[in-house]
């Protein structure tokens, strides 16, 4: 068990080295580092993330990994080789694509995501479930950023590696990303060992936005006090910070996210129409539910007034209404 972890570790070591040599020194990574270029990815950025690039041929790694001295077989359990459809033998898993070495908790490389140059399915390509990675547990980038959680008591929750990496070459170094939009509880709970606050930056198109809402109790639930940022126009992070610059997405996106509470009033906005008499009711009620699920008194109360002023209800009404709320909840 322990051996085969250790090797596998090697392994991946070997690997991230192999892929990144590729894309720095050869022909071969050219186009890779022109995409990656086309992205904005400067030389700093490719050194720091460790980023590679996996030749489209079938077995630059199956070579490798033999000379090496490891065993195709154990190499196949461990997510960088695959069995060949027929026949008996082994092939790369990942070819043609810019490769993403991910971490685990002891800082090192445990698994690989692989980014396609162009359009074409799936853009990204993760490693399977193995001895050293298991996705629900792993947060990219955590073992790297971190000490600047540690510090800062906040962590930025991304969607995506490029997000990730645009933010941190931003200055947001206290960012990771989930790897998707299936944030788990798992995850909440080993963020929490490092920060109190967490801020959730997820893509802001509809599949992001609706993931950030279902974050919200998750993190919460961890003892997290949870803000999210509200993204523009269906952008991720990264297209923000190409668009308007990192100044202005750590101003905007990080110091301007929005409580959770206001988060999910926005959210639940977009679902009624206000113009409308009823809609306005129906808003109105489930938005009180909302403010009545928060503990703090003060935090309710502030809530109240802006609803209560905007909407022409008076303060007295809303605060009655959250009362019958709290006493049906219990
Ligand atoms: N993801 C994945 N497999 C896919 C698509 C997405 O694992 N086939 C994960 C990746 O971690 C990805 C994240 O979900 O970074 C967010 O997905 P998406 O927003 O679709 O991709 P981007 O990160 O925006 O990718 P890019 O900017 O490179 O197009
Ligand atoms: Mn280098
Ligand atoms: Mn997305
Ligand atoms: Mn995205
Ligand atoms: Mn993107």
């Amino acid at each position: 068990r322990q051996k085969e972890r250790q090797t596998l570790h090697e392994a991946h070591a070997y690997a991230a080295k192999l892929y990144h040599y590729l894309l720095r020194n050869t022909e071969a990574g050219k186009p890779a580092m022109d995409y990656l270029r086309s992205r904005g990815f400067t030389d700093k950025l490719i050194e720091e993330f460790g980023l590679g690039y996996a030749p489209a041929r079938w077995d630059t790694l199956v070579q490798g990994l033999h000379k090496q001295g490891f065993e195709a077989a154990e190499m196949e359990r461990g997510g960088l080789l695959s069995r060949k459809q027929e026949g008996d033998g082994f092939v790369d898993r990942f070819r043609d694509r810019v490769m993403f070495p991910i971490r685990d908790g002891e800082g090192k490389v445990a698994a690989f995501a692989g980014r396609l140059l162009s359009d074409g399915q799936p853009k990204y390509l993760n490693s399977p479930e193995s001895p050293l990675f298991s996705k629900s547990r792993t947060l990219y980038r955590l073992h790297e950023a971190r000490a600047s959680i540690r510090r800062s008591r906040q962590v930025v929750v991304f969607e995506g590696y490029v997000d990730c990496i645009k933010a941190w070459a931003a200055g947001v170094t206290n960012g990771v990303a989930s790897m998707g939009t299936a944030l788990t509880a798992e995850h909440a709970a080993l963020l929490r060992r490092f920060a109190e606050e967490a801020i959730v930056c997820y893509d802001g198109d509809d599949a992001g936005q609706a993931a950030a809402r279902k974050s919200i109790p998750l993190l919460e639930g961890a003892g997290f006090r949870v803000r999210v940022s509200v993204l523009p126009g269906r952008m991720d992070p990264d297209e923000y910070i190409s668009a308007n610059g990192g100044e202005a997405f750590v101003r905007e996106m990080i110091d301007g996210a929005v409580s959770a509470v206001k988060f999910q009033l926005i959210y639940l906005r977009k679902s009624h129409i206000l113009l409308e008499e009823d809609g306005k009711i129906r808003y109105l009620r489930e938005a009180v539910r909302l403010v009545a699920r928060r503990d703090s008194p003060t935090e309710r109360e502030l809530l109240l007034k802006e609803l209560a002023q905007e909407f022409g209800v008076s303060l007295d009404t809303l605060k009655q209404e959250v009362l019958e709320v709290r006493k049906q909840e219990k």
